[in-house]
């Protein structure tokens, strides 16, 4: 089949999402203005770079009160937002924690996960989560849309500390096993990491090398 997503699939469901599959989930901690903790997951999220290590996550559509999402208006006011691994054992939190509660409810209280302090910015740490990124705003960008009362705001974050668990760690290596993480698929489907294989990298030799 073919078609133009403007123009509808002529499915039953949706299979944009489904197509692009898995997704990494970031749990994103931030804090308000005033001082609120916040904690929510997104699947429209990824690493986007190295050096410096930098991630995204979108926002899209609104709160059912027709006001923006708390995470990007968080991370744009404080400039900071941690990025905690979504993992198996800590699923049914993760999807608690996507309630859209007032930005003064503290979610952590709300969803009963304990919390530890970050080294270099405000946002709490997801304690019971293995792997955590301790993120600086880099840039919130508003990307156009085609239905307005949907709108897509994108988070850009340099990474500038980062927690592993040595417990998750094999032979130096973070240990997939260990970590449980979870990802987004298509429609209701989430996954966890399978079978894998490794190719070796083909390198391209470029003249500064
Ligand atoms: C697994 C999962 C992934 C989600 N991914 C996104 C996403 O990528 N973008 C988004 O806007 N909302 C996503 N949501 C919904 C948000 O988590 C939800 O709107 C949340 O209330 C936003 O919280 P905030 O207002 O504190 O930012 C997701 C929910 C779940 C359960």
């Amino acid at each position: 089949m073919f078609y133009k997503p403007d123009e509808g699939h002529g499915l039953a469901h949706n299979p944009i999402a489904a197509c692009v599959s898995p997704r990494p989930i970031g749990w994103i901690s931030t804090i308000s203005a005033t001082g609120h903790h916040n904690l929510a997951p997104f699947s429209y999220f990824n690493l986007v770079h190295n050096f410096p290590p930098t991630v995204m996550f979108s926002c899209n559509g609104l709160k059912p009160d027709e006001s923006p999402k708390d995470s990007w208006v968080n991370a744009r006011d404080t400039g900071e937002f941690v990025y905690n691994v979504a993992t198996f054992p800590l699923r049914e939190a993760l999807n608690q924690s996507s309630t859209a509660w007032d930005i003064e409810v503290d979610e952590f209280e709300e969803t009963g996960l304990k919390t530890l302090p970050s080294e270099l910015v405000k946002p709490m740490r997801v304690a019971a989560s293995p792997i955590q990124f301790e993120c600086r705003t880099i840039e919130v960008k508003h990307l156009p849309t085609n239905r307005p009362e949907n709108p897509n705001t994108v988070v850009f974050g340099e990474v500038v500390g980062v927690h592993i668990d040595e417990a998750c760690l094999t032979d130096g290596m973070v240990d997939y096993d260990k970590v449980q993480h979870i990802s987004r698929l298509g429609y209701l489907d989430f996954a966890t990491i399978g079978s894998r294989f490794q190719l070796p990298r083909v390198f391209v030799k470029r003249e500064q090398d």
